[in-house]
């Protein structure tokens, strides 16, 4: 597969971008041009990942040409953890932004990096970090897949049930190519809005999620406990109210929403 070169020097985020047609992983290949000295805003490509990384160790399925694999190299300047923290949500805006302008159909977020079209995935966000041996951060990689030309049988029974691709809602979903330019136009937005445009990215997120006012359930202490979600909260953990009347907030894990 050719693919156009994205790379544009006026731009923070992807002034230098990399197309493998096939790689282990984006993320991963991020990590090791991190290492050697890569520039902030470095944006990796893949046609295939033949080991894509998804959340909690899962692996993501990466059909070649299907879909869109793409990583970002970030440098963040003294950044805390907490605002760290905050770039998948903002990334799940961004993608959403970019899918929309491409498409003109509606994308929701559900916390925290899952983009739904229609109730069901069609993009997935993974955040990884790297430090240095005395603890300090070295980068952030920014790792986003998106769902494109997948076929029900691509995807098989089980994850057809919960995921779909652009392909399945519109006659001519955009190229890899294409949803790569738009997005990187977010992303560089999203980098120089970074951090201090946090009300509007959460604003938007507030707005734009499948979650809140809905019965959900996520794993504590070997159980599986069952709540509603009552909002997102301005560090982006979900407020959830529980069945005994007490209230949590979740920063982290996954949560199933019930149907
Ligand atoms: C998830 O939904 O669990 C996160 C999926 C993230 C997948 C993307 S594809 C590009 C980048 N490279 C990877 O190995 N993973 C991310």
């Amino acid at each position: 597969m050719s693919f156009p070169d994205l790379s544009c020097p006026h731009r923070q985020v992807g002034r230098q971008v990399l197309f493998y047609p096939s790689i282990d992983s984006t993320n991963e290949e991020c990590r090791r041009l991190a290492q050697a000295g890569a520039q902030c805003g470095t944006v990796v490509i893949a046609g295939s990942q033949t080991s894509g990384r998804g959340r909690q160790g899962r692996a993501f399925q990466s059909l070649a040409d299907k879909g869109l694999y793409l990583s970002v190299l970030l440098r963040p300047q003294a950044a805390s953890m907490e605002l760290l923290s905050r770039l998948t949500p903002w990334a799940a805006v961004a993608v959403c932004r970019a899918l929309e302008g491409l498409t003109g159909l509606s994308f929701s977020i559900k916390w925290v990096n899952d983009v739904l079209l229609e109730g069901k995935k069609l993009c997935g966000i993974l955040t990884e970090l790297s430090f240095h041996g005395d603890g300090a951060l070295d980068c952030a990689v920014l790792g986003i897949g998106i769902n494109l030309t997948q076929t029900r049988e691509d995807f098989g029974p089980t994850l057809s049930a919960t995921a779909t691709s652009l392909g399945q809602h519109m006659a001519v979903p955009p190229t890899p190519a294409e949803m790569a330019g738009a997005l990187l136009t977010e992303l560089d937005r999203l980098w120089r809005d970074f951090p201090h445009a946090q009300e509007i990215y959460l604003e938007e997120y507030r707005r734009r999620s499948a979650v809140i006012g809905r019965a959900v359930r996520f794993p504590r202490e070997g159980q599986t406990i069952q709540g509603t979600a009552l909002g997102i909260n301005g560090d982006f953990s979900l407020q959830i109210s529980l069945p005994d009347g007490g209230e949590t907030a979740l920063s982290a894990g996954e949560i199933s929403v019930c149907l």
